[in-house]
């Protein structure tokens, strides 16, 4: 009998979705190798997915963290990875997840854009594909990206605050700088 694939969930904190295992910094913290070892021994993920986390890591700890993930995801499989995007032109949404900001933001590190995440996954071995994203110019971007392949709840499937605009009446609320980053087959 086939095992049924094993996703993961990074920093999930409240977030619960069929089909993903969720976890906490406590059991895979992004900063300790030895979280991922004590919890997947010889075992390499299908798939992990991580929102709203990379942000809270200094970009050479994101780097760190990118290569470790990269060391526990099976050839072919992928990372789900989204951040707060720093061109996104709404002036509110920058004062929330802006670095050092309120609330949840206070350690917040990092504003991304989808220039400065990229090498972030690339220098790891990944190959990234970006899905949601905001341009320099303030336009927005979207691949056609499917959620059962790792929801993302911050992004224009599926936020309440984006209703308006899937039905074509508004612009996007509140989406996040979204990228899937491939682990190549071939590689171990
Ligand atoms: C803003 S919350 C996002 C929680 C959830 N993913 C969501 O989208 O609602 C940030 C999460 O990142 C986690 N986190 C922060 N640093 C981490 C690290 N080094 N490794 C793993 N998780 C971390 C926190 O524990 C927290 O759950």
């Amino acid at each position: 009998m086939t095992p049924a694939p094993l996703r993961v969930m990074i920093g999930a904190g409240e977030q619960r979705w069929d089909g993903w295992t969720p976890t906490q910094q406590a059991e895979l913290d992004l900063l300790e190798p030895a979280t991922f070892a004590a919890f997947l021994r010889d075992r390499q993920a299908d798939a992990f997915l991580c929102e709203h986390v990379w942000e809270h890591l200094t970009v050479q700890e994101g780097e760190r963290a990118a290569r470790l993930v990269y060391t526990y995801l099976k050839p072919g499989g992928r990372l789900r990875v989204a951040v707060p995007d720093g061109n996104h032109p709404d002036p509110a949404y920058q004062a929330v997840v802006a670095v050092n900001g309120p609330g949840p933001a206070h350690d917040h590190r990092v504003l991304y854009t989808l220039e400065t995440l990229t090498p972030v996954f690339t220098q790891a071995g990944f190959t990234v594909q970006p899905l949601e994203w905001w341009d320099a110019d303030h336009t927005f971007h979207h691949a056609d990206w499917d959620v059962l392949d790792g929801p993302i709840y911050r992004s224009r499937h599926l936020d309440h605050r984006n209703a308006a605009f899937r039905a074509g009446l508004g612009a996007p609320g509140f989406t996040s700088l979204i990228l899937d980053c491939w682990k190549p087959t071939g590689q171990a």
